[in-house]
């Protein structure tokens, strides 16, 4: 039997990509990156207890879209961490409560891996470093190193290059996902025109919401257009965003077709989530705030 002491909860927050470019293509397939992450305290939750065998149970508002998959991010990373530490099987009961939209350009299979890595290092009582624990990630997904411990971080090569942001500001932030679900591969498929990486200056100061607006606006989200021509419902969310008073920067994040809104202030965020929910009662909004 099973105490509620055994039992373990780790919290995975939706990953924001504030802006992204990507270079090259290069010979592992993947394309080199240029990114500033941001966390929000708008996540699944996950529960880790012994079992004798790996189990995932899934609960919560977007479970239905992982319960066709049999290979997903959350079992691929137990798995990864047991063969890392060489143990001959995963073994324990996940439980996933699934609040955020998936293939949504937020991280949120990622977030849910990275959480695993967490959660069964502290279940299975191992000692490792997020240094070690961010190798194992790079072998589940590009977006997972970096969601490994959570915090602001410049993100570069295919995604396993993370250094600590400098202190942001507190800014409110509205997340919208129009319900569409939408494949990175694809999105990275049909890119025409890029960036390119390597000429962002990773000192500049952003530490006012006027640095970072203003550093923002210089930068772009290069996989929003093909995203777009894929989802074309991605530039309707952007229009509407961009009409909310209040609204100093709106853009889409990661592969999309979430995007977000970055506001001068909490009641101007309030207030567009009131109004987007209820002229858009099918897609997920929330208030949220970065810099915390
Ligand atoms: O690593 P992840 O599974 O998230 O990548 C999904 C797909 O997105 C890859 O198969 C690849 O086609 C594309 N991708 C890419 N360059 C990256 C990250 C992802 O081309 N840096």
């Amino acid at each position: 039997m099973t105490s509620r002491t055994d039992v373990i909860e780790a919290f995975a927050p939706a990953k924001i990509n504030l802006f992204l470019h990507v270079g090259e293509k290069r010979g592992d397939g993947f394309h080199d990156l240029q990114s500033l992450v941001v966390f929000v305290d708008v996540g699944d939750t996950l529960a880790f207890s012994p079992s004798p065998e790996l189990t995932l149970t899934l609960h919560g508002p977007f479970a239905s879209g992982l319960e066709a998959e049999d290979d997903n991010l959350v079992l691929r990373a137990a798995q990864a961490l047991a063969k890392h530490t060489g143990r001959p099987a995963a073994k324990a009961a996940i439980r996933l409560m699934k609040q955020l939209p998936v293939a949504s350009g937020i991280g949120g299979g990622s977030a849910d891996a990275a959480a695993v890595l967490r959660g069964l290092t502290r279940l299975w009582a191992l000692d490792l470093s997020w240094t070690e624990l961010r190798a194992v990630a790079e072998t589940i997904g590009s977006d997972v190193p970096v969601c490994v411990e959570s915090k602001a971080s410049w993100m570069e090569g295919r995604g396993e290059r993370v250094m600590p942001a400098a202190t942001l500001p507190q800014m409110p932030m509205l997340v919208v996902n129009p319900g569409i679900a939408v494949s990175t591969a694809e999105v990275f498929r049909t890119l025409a025109t890029r960036h390119g990486t390597g000429r962002i200056n990773r000192a500049t100061p952003l530490s006012s919401p006027r640095e970072l607006i203003a550093f923002l606006t210089k930068t772009s989200n290069d996989l929003q257009a093909p995203a777009q021509q894929i989802a074309p419902v991605i530039g309707h969310v952007l229009d509407e965003l961009s009409r909310m008073p209040g609204v100093e920067l709106w853009r889409m994040s990661g592969s999309g077709a979430t995007c977000f809104a970055l506001f001068d202030d909490q009641n101007a965020a309030e207030m567009a989530q009131v109004a987007l929910s209820h002229t858009h009662p099918d897609w997920w909004v929330r208030a949220t705030r970065i810099g915390f």
